[in-house]
This record gives structure tokens, C-alpha cells and sequence, in this order.
């Protein structure tokens, strides 16, 4: 299909760079309030030997939200279909990606999916394992091996950020005790959402994370089953539905690739039996979607024909 992507990746990097400018970092976690918002940097992954990239993607950053793909992941794989989705629903949602108002409006408070924070919650809050130290190692070994990276690990600092600033996702973890859809500790669970949150990689580990996806959940290189096929389509499907939050139709239109975003300036692209694509670019429109990253992949959707639609 493509055999220049490193032109090409060049053109179009310094043709997004300008949106950066109309975008602003993160704050609310006061931690990534220190990334560039300059910055912008893309990795193509074919399952070849290696990535092709641009600008500057060895930077690590946290995956955030690009993390609910992969809890989603693990809580099916411990629990299957019945149980994650009695806790959590498959709707698109037109609210923000940390709104509560659903909660009250619908009951019982059952968060409208596992993309938004309320529903990224709930799914965490099911993970197996006997204390968060085990829950984490299990969650870092899936991200490990879906990247074929086994150095990935937790930015503790950007983790203790985010703990002592997450009123709002304090607030919604108690509405949803108090509604029987979580049962643990908030604060336990903060603790290991905050810290699955704090994840840190680049923009190649996130495109062979996009490439597994985008090949039934095998291992980027050795090719065996990290995710059942079942469930690498099912996070797939969510990424199209949810994956941009509330800018998910219109990405679904000028993309049209599976994909997930993350407040500290991630996007992750899987196109389905094809290539995965690790985006980095700090600064975020306001509905929390990397600004130059979001104009990125349109640029590639148009140019390698990858919508899906
Ligand atoms: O819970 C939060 O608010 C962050 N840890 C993650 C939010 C996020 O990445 C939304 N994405 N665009």
C-alpha cells in the first residue's frame, strides 16, 4: 500500500504544526501542565521491523484516557461480556469526557460507556488481583506485551498529580458507590486508576499498541494472541463510537479510524488488518483531543485512503 511514509510524515508534521498554536496543555492535572505544547511527533507501524516516524517520538508521555482501551481489554478478558457490560453501557455520549450529569439523569447510574471517566471507573473497579500493586503489574504486562516494550512503566510523579487533583473523579467514584456499581474503596481505586493513567510511553510503543489492535490483539512482531480477536474488535469498536469523546462523529467523518485520545496529548490508530499509529501533541482543543494530532490523522486518512467507512 505505502512505501514513502517518511517524506510524507515530514510534510505533514510541519503542516500540522501551526494548529498547536490554537490549543492549550492540560492543567487540571497540574503535572502535564509542564509538556510542550509545540511539540508534535507521529509513528507509523507496519509490522515490519521498524516504526516509521517524525518529529520527536522518542518523548514519553502518559497514555491517560488511551488507557481505558487497554483496562477495557483486561476487565473482558477477566470477566467476559455479562459482567463488564451489567456495570457499564455501549452508548456515545455528547457530554464531556468527565460530565456527571448522566449519572443523575439516568438511572440507575449506570456510566453510558468505558471511554468517559464515569465508565472508565467502573471498568477499573473490576480488574483482578489481590491489592493495586497486582492489579497494576497485570495491566503494565498487557501494555508491555501489546508494544513488545518491556521497559514501559508508571510516571510515579504524574500519577501523584493526578491523585491529589481528581475531585471530579472522586465525585463521580462516590455517586456510583453510593448506586452499587462500584463497590471498593474510592480512594483504592483512585489510586489504581490514576496510576493506570500515568502510564508512560512513546509514539512508536502507542502505534504497535494501535497495530495489535488493528491485527485481532497479536503481539506486534511474534504474532501470538496477547487479546482474543472477540475483544480486539469489541475495544475497536468502542474507539470508533467513543474513542474522541464527544468530537467522535466528526472524527468518524474526517478520519474514520479506530482510535482513542488521552488529555496529556495521545491518540492512538488502529486500522483494522493494517498499520497503527502512535500521535503525540500537547496541545488540546477543548474538547480534550490533541489539536495537531486530531489535523495529523486526517492528513494521513486522505492521503493512505484509511478510513474504514
Ligand atoms: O481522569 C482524567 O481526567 C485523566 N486521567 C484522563 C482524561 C483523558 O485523558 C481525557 N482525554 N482526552
Amino acid at each position: 500500500m505505502v512505501c514513502r511514509y517518511g517524506d510524507d510524515l515530514r510534510s505533514m508534521v510541519n503542516q500540522v504544526k501551526q494548529y498547536t498554536k490554537e490549543g492549550n496543555v492540560a492543567n487540571y492535572i497540574p503535572a502535564l501542565s509542564l509538556a510542550d505544547p509545540a511539540d508534535v511527533a507521529v509513528s507509523i507501524y507496519d509490522g515490519k521491523d521498524t516504526c516509521f516516524s517524525e518529529g520527536n517520538h522518542y518523548q514519553l508521555f502518559t497514555l491517560q484516557s488511551i488507557s481505558k482501551v487497554l483496562t477495557l481489554a483486561l476487565a473482558l478478558m477477566d470477566h467476559g461480556r455479562e459482567i463488564v457490560f451489567s456495570k457499564v453501557g455501549m452508548e456515545p455520549t455528547g457530554d464531556p469526557f468527565n460530565s456527571i450529569s448522566k449519572l443523575e439523569s439516568n438511572i440507575p447510574s449506570k456510566p453510558l460507556n468505558p471511554m468517559i471517566n464515569a465508565g472508565a471507573l467502573a471498568v477499573s473497579s473490576l480488574i483482578k488481583g489481590n491489592s493495586n500493586e497486582g492489579k497494576l503489574k497485570r495491566l503494565l504486562n498487557l501494555v508491555r506485551e501489546l508494544s513488545g516494550n518491556n521497559q514501559i512503566n508508571i510516571n510515579k510523579e504524574v500519577a501523584k498529580s493526578e491523585f491529589e487533583s481528581a475531585n471530579l473523579n472522586r465525585a463521580l467514584s462516590y455517586f456510583m458507590k453510593q448506586h452499587g456499581i462500584i463497590t471498593s474503596d474510592v480512594d483504592e481505586l483512585l489510586d489504581f486508576y490514576t496510576k493506570q493513567c500515568a502510564i508512560e510511553v512513546n509514539c512508536e510503543d502507542l502505534a504497535k499498541i494501535g497495530y495489535a489492535l488493528a491485527h485481532q490483539g497479536e503481539h506486534p512482531s511474534d504474532k501470538y494472541s496477547v487479546i482474543p480477536a472477540e475483544i480486539a474488535r469489541l475495544v475497536k469498536t468502542f474507539m470508533v463510537t467513543c474513542g474522541m469523546y464527544n468530537a467522535s462523529g466528526e472524527f468518524a467523518i474526517r478520519v474514520g479510524i479506530p482510535a482513542k485520545s488521552g488529555v496529556s496529548g495521545g491518540i492512538v490508530g488502529a486500522v483494522p488488518g493494517s498499520i497503527g499509529i502512535g500521535i503525540y501533541g500537547p496541545a488540546l482543543d477543548e474538547k480534550g483531543n490533541s489539536i495537531a494530532g486530531m489535523k495529523l490523522l486526517e492528513l494521513l486518512a486522505s492521503r493512505y485512503h484509511l478510513s474504514i467507512f
